[in-house]
């Protein structure tokens, strides 16, 4: 069987099952196999594969069938232009946080300091924590993560990257000390009581905790709220990422807990996926906020 006829054969299969993207799926999987990528592949379309490739591609194939997201299977994905590994135990970076990291960096910018103190809560693979200390010279940043497995998989990514990311397990604030100039956070905001999943077999596949922010989708939100002031220096900001449903209302607890200029960017899609707001004491009798 040759390249082109094995990725006829995924594209077919997958298909059935999952109609979505069942070619590029094949292809990225057969890429992986083979060690390649998916332009090489055309390259080689007419070169036979060997029994093993065969064998593996199909078990591979087998797994996607059942539904297993194909960055678990091939055990990385691209975020920023950058690979990060990725496992079961961390949600699956998705295109819309790099929103987010955009955010933050115009936010870092803006400051105008040499070595701003970044936090990210939630860190999960630790892409949003790796991409804003890479992409922004001097930042000093720290991760937080609850998950002790999750907390792995970013401090191997911070290492792929040669960051100097600090990785602390704990509940959200809990294992940090001081304050930061920017705190990012792509918190687990689906509500347990909120209908039918967004995406297919996400429930099934992506961890729990990554997932779900409570019944409404907005306790680790809330939470993050509510102590966010006590961790921003002056003129620092918070952004959040969350449902394109929540943004409104997020913005307004933003309000409601003192955060002033907040704003929603929404994503390439157009959604508003970023929440942000600046804490700024100076001045804030004349804004009426006490
Ligand atoms: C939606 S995922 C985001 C992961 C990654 N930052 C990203 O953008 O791809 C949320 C992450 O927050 C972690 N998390 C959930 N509750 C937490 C808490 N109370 N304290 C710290 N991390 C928490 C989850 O384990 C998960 O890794």
């Amino acid at each position: 069987m040759t390249v082109a006829q094995a990725l006829d054969e995924g594209a077919r299969r997958l298909s059935q099952s999952r109609p979505r993207s069942p070619r590029l799926d094949a292809e990225v999987l057969l890429a992986h196999v083979l060690e390649s990528n998916r332009t090489l592949l055309y390259a080689r379309s007419n070169a036979p594969l060997g029994e093993t490739a065969l064998e593996r591609y199909r078990s591979l194939l087998a797994f996607r069938e059942q539904g297993i997201p194909v960055a678990y299977l091939i055990g990385w994905r691209e975020f920023y232009s950058r690979r990060f590994e990725v496992t079961p135990e961390v949600l699956i970076p998705r295109p819309e946080t790099e929103t987010l990291v955009e955010v933050g960096l115009e936010a870092l910018k803006k400051s105008g300091l040499t070595r701003p103190r970044v936090l990210d809560l939630g860190t999960g693979s630790g892409v949003l924590a790796v991409t804003l200390a890479l992409e922004h010279a001097g930042a000093e940043v720290t991760a937080v993560e609850i998950e002790p497995d999750a907390a792995q998989v970013a401090l191997r990514n911070c290492r792929l990257h040669r960051t100097e990311v600090e990785v602390k397990i704990g509940d959200l604030f809990a294992p940090v000390s001081g304050r930061f100039d920017l705190i990012v956070s792509n918190p687990p905001y689906v509500g347990l009581d909120c209908g039918p999943e967004p995406e297919p077999n996400v429930r099934q596949y992506e961890p729990f905790t990554a997932l779900f922010g409570g019944r409404t989708g907005l306790e680790v939100i809330e939470r993050i709220l509510s102590r966010a002031p006590e961790f921003l220096q002056e003129g620092g900001v918070l952004a959040l990422e969350v449902a394109p449903h929540q943004s409104e209302g997020v913005e307004a607890m933003m309000i409601e807990r003192g955060l002033t200029r907040t704003r929603l960017v929404s994503d390439l899609s157009g959604l508003p996926r970023v929440v942000a707001g600046y804490w700024e004491e100076t001045g804030r009798e004349d804004l009426g906020a006490r």
